[in-house]
């Protein structure tokens, strides 16, 4: 073995085997696997070791050691990026040549690259799912003063919450932190995203890949408004006058449907006392995702976790009707779980329990509930959506585990040996979290 220094977040005594002493395109190890993913500059491959996959790219150490930074960083101000797990610095070949370094991140479970998404997911509205999820996640990275430099689709990854998209990021590399970003730079941030991802969806189409009737580059170009329109809801300063102070509270409202708690605002009173100035000094994403995780300890996305409080809202309202009095709202997510969220999940066939994170199956379960009971004009129950859905959806569902759908590593030059039709969206998300709430859940352990 030749020389080289690990530094990780985490035990990493799975990983001290791996042939360090090699470049890694050279690499030929049985554990490397092949997982759907982004074009890249650099090389990057895909371990699994025990139960976990870890994406590992090899770039300088200079490189490496400030993109683990950043990542961590990014995590720690709530943007739902990749986990850092550790950097191997400092690697020598045992003839004694240097070689360079290897960033370490955790895969991110049941994610998948964008070019999966136009070949197997079949996500409903996909144009105006994945716009909303960059808006989001540019708004979210803006938020925390990321200056990003080189958005791209390739950059950014993507998971199902409940019939929404959540996006990730994948690639700080050419990021800048700032205390905050001016109009300029948000703004040039948003030109480089847009030329890129214009520029993929053209390629996209060459491949044959991207629906014919919708324009790649309107595509892009639509991002930008529903960017700012999300920014200004979630930035801009508002006056009222003093007898209509109830906008404040229905602006607050419209923060937490868009699913941003405020955790600090200013008021000022101008005009003499007859008017107030309203600011949103900090606002924070996962709103909903909080909520659920207060009530029921469950870790899930953020429209999941919507999904789930008006599940729950029902269900309570219901067992309120019963009994002819109010119950409180921890008694009623305590019982939720015990009947309704867990039975549900029961009811799934073991074998094929581990291809959706537990939420997305609760959801889709009542989703397909739902779209029956509606084809039928009656309700179905619970259990008749629960077998319907196993056998008619499910079931279909590519096998996965520890959230990725991979396969040995056959050739090892094959960057894309799996196909990224089978990347659906199966694994097993169970502690997986969202690295980008690292502060509550936990995210960084999958
Ligand atoms: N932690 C990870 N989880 C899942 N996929 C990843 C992860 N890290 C990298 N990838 C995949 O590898 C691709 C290349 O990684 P990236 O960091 O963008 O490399 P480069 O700096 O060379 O562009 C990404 O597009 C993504 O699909
Ligand atoms: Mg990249």
């Amino acid at each position: 073995m030749g020389d080289y220094t690990l530094t990780a977040l985490g035990p990493a005594t799975e990983l001290l085997d791996l042939p360090f002493d090699r470049p890694l395109a050279e690499w030929d190890e049985p554990r490397l696997v092949a997982v759907p993913r982004g074009i890249s500059r650099h090389v990057v491959r895909f371990v699994r070791a025990r139960d976990r996959v870890f994406a590992i790219k090899e770039a300088t150490d200079r490189f490496v050691l400030r993109e683990h930074d950043l990542l961590r960083e990014l995590a720690n101000r709530s943007v739902p990026v990749v986990g850092a797990f550790g950097a191997v610095t400092g690697r020598r070949a045992r003839d004694g040549t240097e070689l360079g370094g290897l960033l370490i991140t955790r895969h991110l479970p049941f994610s998948v690259p964008y070019r999966a998404l136009f070949t197997g997911m079949g996500v409903p509205d996909l144009r105006a799912r994945l716009l909303d999820a960059l808006a989001e996640l540019f708004a979210r990275i803006h938020l925390a003063g990321f200056y990003w430099g080189d958005c791209s689709l390739s950059n950014t990854l993507f998971r199902r919450d409940a019939g929404a998209l959540a996006a990730y990021l994948v690639d700080a590399e050419t990021g800048e932190l700032h205390p905050r970003l001016s109009d300029g730079q948000r703004g040039y941030d948003l030109d480089i995203a847009t030329e890129n991802i214009a520029g993929e969806l053209f390629d996209l189409r060459a491949a044959g890949d991207f629906p014919a009737d919708v324009d790649p580059l309107g595509t892009a170009t639509a991002l930008r408004p529903r960017y700012e329109r999300l920014w200004d809801e979630l930035t801009s300063d508002q006056t009222v006058a003093v007898d209509e102070s109830y906008r404040i509270d229905a602006r607050i409202k419209r923060l937490n449907r868009l699913g941003f708690d405020l955790a600090e605002l200013s008021i000022n009173s101008v005009d003499g006392g007859r008017r107030l100035r309203f600011a949103t000094q900090i606002v924070e994403p996962g709103h909903h995702r909080r909520r659920i995780l207060r009530l029921t300890g469950l870790t899930v996305g953020e429209n999941q976790a919507r999904g789930m409080l008006a599940d729950l809202a029902r269900f309570r309202a219901k067992w309120a009707e019963g009994i002819g009095q109010e119950i409180d709202e921890d008694a009623a997510a305590r019982r939720w779980l015990d009947e309704k969220y867990y039975p549900t999940l029961a009811m799934v066939p073991p074998a094929l329990r581990g291809k959706l994170p537990d939420a997305e199956l609760f959801h889709e379960i009542n989703e397909h509930r739902w779209f029956l009971s509606e084809a039928q004009g009656r309700d179905v129950g619970r259990s008749v959506a629960v077998e319907a859905y196993a056998r008619d959806v499910l079931a279909a569902l590519p096998e996965a585990s520890a959230g990725v759908v991979a396969a040995p590593e056959h050739d090892a030059s094959a960057d894309d040996a799996v196909d990224d039709r089978d990347a659906g969206d199966a694994g097993d998300d169970r502690d997986a979290g969202d690295a980008g709430d690292a502060g509550d859940d936990g995210a960084q352990d999958g």
